[in-house]
């Protein structure tokens, strides 16, 4: 097959902002308790924070980490979590149905942060608390000194504030398995007059207003435009969270669902943009895709797990092969909307739906490691509008879908361009061109290559190279003209110099 794609160097989308390549910690089966943090383990440190784990951490390049929920967010009580670690109570988690001990929280989060290089995206409860509850937690995380809430914190250890700049207004609140769930209105005066507070306290924190939990949720639309109504002055982004699965294993149609997620970032931007027209309103809601991933794999193991255990095996998908193309073209999905969507976090990070896994004896990369750490990594510049001609099948769910996905991102201060790619056909390689006549005096530096001749092939402790990147020597640069290879059912990442 024969593909194309077309760049301009004045032709631009926007800027990646690096917090696109955000995760996500909660405090859910073993992300954190035996993920991030084990006390006693050969591989943890004085602090208990897995070694590890956090080496994996650094090498995916997270540039920021939303924190600690999730559905816990909505029954989490902030002032638990911090203090002398004998003193904190063991709760009832009730989004989980698991013991929470609260021997990892608040702090231990910001110290382990900064040890990954990581900002943090904090979340405040606003299911079973309020405004005023997130006043205070934001006074204590950012207050230089002399109240309360800056000198407990002070009192815990902490001098300097923590400094937190990105704020979640609550969590799925449109969902009725939150805890707290609320009709749009009911959420967007609550999401209001919290932000309202808050920045009042500090007005340079950013704040993001909860979307749909889905885009199939029933209040799907409807629910973007109340809860904007209600809030649009006080936020600056609007969140989006969605997953997918091959229940059906039809690997095509699963390829698809990239498709599925650019319809609803368009869908959103859509939304918010009708609320500021109708608002005569100056600024412009930016989108934050703060979860989402590939997750199915899990979810009938789950129904096994007893309640009110501490730390279970938990939302532990084993990813495939073909999951890391999803991945792929998620993140290309991502890129390619670098005008609107400024923060998105891969959920999770670490044992419950992640790219890292540990057991008490390692930490191992899964398949989708590989295309978050090669965006993360290589993704930085400016988007450029690109266009793909290239041959298109017929998909179950998402209708006529390019068997290429593509985009590519220049960065002008280092001269360099990258181009990421995901070839979804699963028989045949695709010949691509561009040309790059442009891009005067640039050549081929590398063409990373992730595939794998069995779609459902994963990496595991005992095997955790079966899925890994190798390179390639099918691209070339002669003249201005780029040819390259694609081939069949791969992600590529190709570089220029
Ligand atoms: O990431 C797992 C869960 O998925 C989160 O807790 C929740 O926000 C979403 O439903």
């Amino acid at each position: 097959k024969k593909a194309k794609i077309i760049i301009d160097k004045y032709f631009l989308t926007g800027g990646v902002d690096q917090r696109i390549f955000g995760s996500f910690i909660e405090h859910l089966g073993r992300a954190v308790y035996g993920g991030i943090y084990q006390e006693g383990n050969v591989n943890s440190d004085e602090q208990g924070f897995r070694k590890d784990t956090l080496e994996l951490v650094k090498e995916l390049n997270v540039p920021i980490v939303r924190y600690p929920g999730g559905n816990f967010v909505s029954g989490f009580c902030w002032e638990d979590s911090v203090g002398p670690k004998e003193q904190r109570p063991a709760r009832t988690e009730l989004a989980w149905q698991v013991i929470e001990t609260n021997q990892f929280g608040l702090n231990e989060f910001a110290d382990w942060s900064r040890l990954t290089g990581s900002d943090i995206m904090m979340a405040v409860n606003l299911g079973t608390r309020g405004p005023a509850d997130a006043k205070n937690l934001l006074e204590y995380c950012n207050f230089e000194g002399g109240t309360y809430y800056s000198d407990l914190r002070k009192a815990h250890g902490y001098v300097k504030p923590h400094d937190i700049k990105v704020w979640c207004l609550g969590n799925e609140m449109d969902g009725k398995w939150q805890m707290g769930h609320k009709t749009a209105e009911e959420y967007g005066r609550i999401a209001s007059e919290t932000a309202r507070l808050m920045k009042w306290l500090d007005p340079s924190i950013e704040t993001v207003a909860c979307g749909s939990s889905g885009m199939m949720m029933p209040t799907f639309g409807e629910w973007e435009y109340q809860v904007l109504n209600e809030c649009y002055d006080e936020v600056d982004y609007l969140s989006l969270h969605q997953y997918y699965g091959n229940r059906s294993n039809d690997t095509s149609d699963f390829l698809a669902c990239s498709k599925g997620m650019d319809d609803f970032i368009s869908g959103v931007i859509s939304l918010c943009d009708a609320v500021k027209a109708k608002k005569h309103g100056k600024k412009e809601i930016n989108l934050s895709f703060d979860e989402w991933n590939v997750w199915y794999h899990s979810n009938e193991q789950d129904k096994q797990i007893k309640p009110w255990n501490k730390a279970p095996h938990q939302l532990e998908d084993v990813y495939n092969f073909e999951d890391a193309l999803l991945v792929g073209s998620m993140l290309i999905t991502l890129l390619r909307h670098a005008d609107r969507v400024k923060i998105a976090c891969m959920a999770q990070l670490v044992n419950v739906i992640a790219p890292i896994m540990t057991s008490d004896t390692g930490a191992w990369r899964q398949t989708i490691f590989y295309p978050y750490m090669h965006a993360s990594v290589y993704g930085k510049g400016t988007v450029l509008l690109t266009q793909i001609k290239a041959p298109v099948y017929e998909s179950r769910t998402y209708g006529t879908v390019s068997i290429l996905d593509s985009v590519c991102i220049w960065d002008q201060e280092s001269e360099t361009l990258t181009i990421f790619a995901v070839n979804k056909d699963l028989e045949e390689d695709v010949e691509v061109v561009c040309d790059l006549r442009q891009f005067e005096g640039y050549q081929v530096k590398d063409h990373l290559v992730l595939t794998h001749d069995d779609m459902k092939a994963v990496n595991t402790e005992a095997a955790p190279d079966t899925v890994k990147p190798t390179s390639s020597r099918a691209s070339r640069l002669e003249n201005g003209n780029f040819s390259t290879v694609f081939g069949r059912h791969s992600w590529n990442v190709v570089r220029l110099e």
